[in-house]
């Protein structure tokens, strides 16, 4: 463990980073846990202040790095996952099972049993998984079962689609309009130890909009009503909210006070004469780590080809935007050598043989030189899970917590890319 010496953005000047260099290699991310924990209460604040009865589920997918899970864990956030895999990861880590929310749309009759068994949260998603909920129905029928349900419904503003990529209906949960959901609560009400307790509804949409959210609510507490759930006991809207961004990006995006504010008062309006309001869940992912994470790597050489300037860095575009988008990412250069020369334009590229391995795209800036590190900012969410063990092993992951700095995730090693439990050499 390190000591630093500034809690602040200077924490990372060039010789910390080189020490850092040394134990954990030219390239590595840093969580600031602190930041970390700024995000949760400060969406914690906004919603809770104006709605009580509110749960964070942390979207396990957008980041699910053990030391990461567990923190949030005790700040009292829920683990929202979305696979076995995730589940199992939960329980490793000491979550409570009844403080996991199962949702996905793809879950064994063992994954359902195991999640029933345990008094976790399930939201099923499509009509398949009803059969496995009554199978362990029947074969428990002193129980009482639970289950929650996502919607699918039309969410779109003026006939134009708000989803991501512009897709016209989302693939996600049981219609609404075409009769499935009433079908759906049908069979489930055939057993009497079934009882529906929970509507989800998220929807991933292209401008992360205050509107939709409003949208979304409303329609999920209509919906509710509707369906006289009169014991409803969550109303689950998912995730999707803007985290807030670096300063260097101009864009306006709304506020977690915006999103509480929109979301808050649908809730508090529906269920006013109820005796006990359903609990509000919010699912958020990008939004509580995607600022919490900076990737360093260190620059290798910085090369001219006619008149473009490159720079190597031992890093790649995987490491930071595994979608490949083309936006640059917030990012600084610490420099060895600080004597100030004119701007130049550059691209920062990566170690793979891709020839679309850009980091970043024309850069106008002071040329990098060998030995420099770069520092890419707002890189936590989708990146971790997402980053294919690709020509090169994957860096560690360093957290840095009150002035100290330690790892969570070491280097990996051959021996661990090529693991022989699971290749046949
Ligand atoms: C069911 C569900 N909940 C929460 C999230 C998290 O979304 P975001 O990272 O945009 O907050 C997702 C992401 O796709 C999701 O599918």
């Amino acid at each position: 463990m390190r000591t630093l010496t500034n809690a602040d953005n200077k924490m990372f000047d060039y010789k910390t980073i080189s020490k850092l260099e040394n134990e954990f290699g030219p390239s590595f991310y840093v969580l600031n846990v602190d930041k970390l924990r700024e995000n949760y209460k400060k969406i914690e604040v906004a919603f809770k202040s104006r709605y009580e009865n509110f749960i964070i589920g942390y979207s396990y997918k957008t980041n699910y790095l053990p030391f990461l899970c567990k923190e949030l864990s005790k700040l009292g956030a829920y683990s929202e996952v979305v696979s076995r895999l995730e589940y199992d990861l939960a329980i490793k880590i000491g979550e409570d099972p009844k403080r996991i929310i199962f949702n996905g749309p793809l879950k064994s009759q063992d994954d359902i049993n195991i999640a029933l068994e345990n008094e976790s949260i399930i939201n099923i998603d499509s009509i398949y998984e009803i059969d496995f909920v009554k199978e362990y129905a029947l074969n428990n029928q002193n129980k009482q079962i639970k289950i929650g349900i996502r919607l699918n419904f039309d969410i779109s503003q003026n006939g134009v689609s708000q989803l991501q990529e512009g897709y016209e209906v989302s693939r996600f949960g049981i219609c609404v309009e075409n009769g499935n959901l009433q079908y759906s609560l049908n069979k489930l009400r055939d057993l009497k130890n079934i009882k529906v307790i929970g509507l989800h509804g998220h929807f991933s949409t292209r401008n992360r909009d205050v509107e939709s959210f409003r949208k979304i609510t409303q329609k999920i507490c209509d919906i509710a009503k509707g369906n006289s759930l009169h014991s409803i006991e969550y109303i689950d809207i998912g995730g999707g909210i803007y985290g807030e961004l670096p300063k260097s990006f101009a864009k306006r995006v709304p506020t977690f006070d915006d999103y509480a504010e929109a979301i808050c008062h649908i809730m508090n309006t529906e269920f006013d004469s109820f005796e006990k309001k359903p609990t509000l869940i919010l699912e958020p992912g990008i939004a509580m780590v995607a600022n919490a994470f900076i990737f360093i790597a260190k620059v290798i050489e910085t090369k001219t080809i006619r008149d473009k300037n490159f720079v190597l860095v031992d890093g790649s575009v995987h490491n930071i935007k595994p979608t490949m988008h083309k936006h640059n990412l917030p990012m600084r250069i610490i420099r060895q050598n600080e004597d100030v020369k004119a701007n130049q334009l550059f691209n920062i590229v990566g170690y793979t043989c891709m020839e679309k391995d850009y980091l970043a795209h024309e850069i106008s800036a002071e040329l990098p030189h060998k030995n420099d590190y770069i520092i890419f900012e707002n890189v936590g969410a989708y990146t971790i899970v997402f980053n294919p063990p690709f020509i090169k092993e994957r860096p560690s992951i360093i957290a840095a917590d009150q002035n100290k700095f330690f790892v969570v995730r070491k280097k990996e090693t051959i021996r661990q890319f090529f693991n022989e439990e699971i290749y046949c050499f």
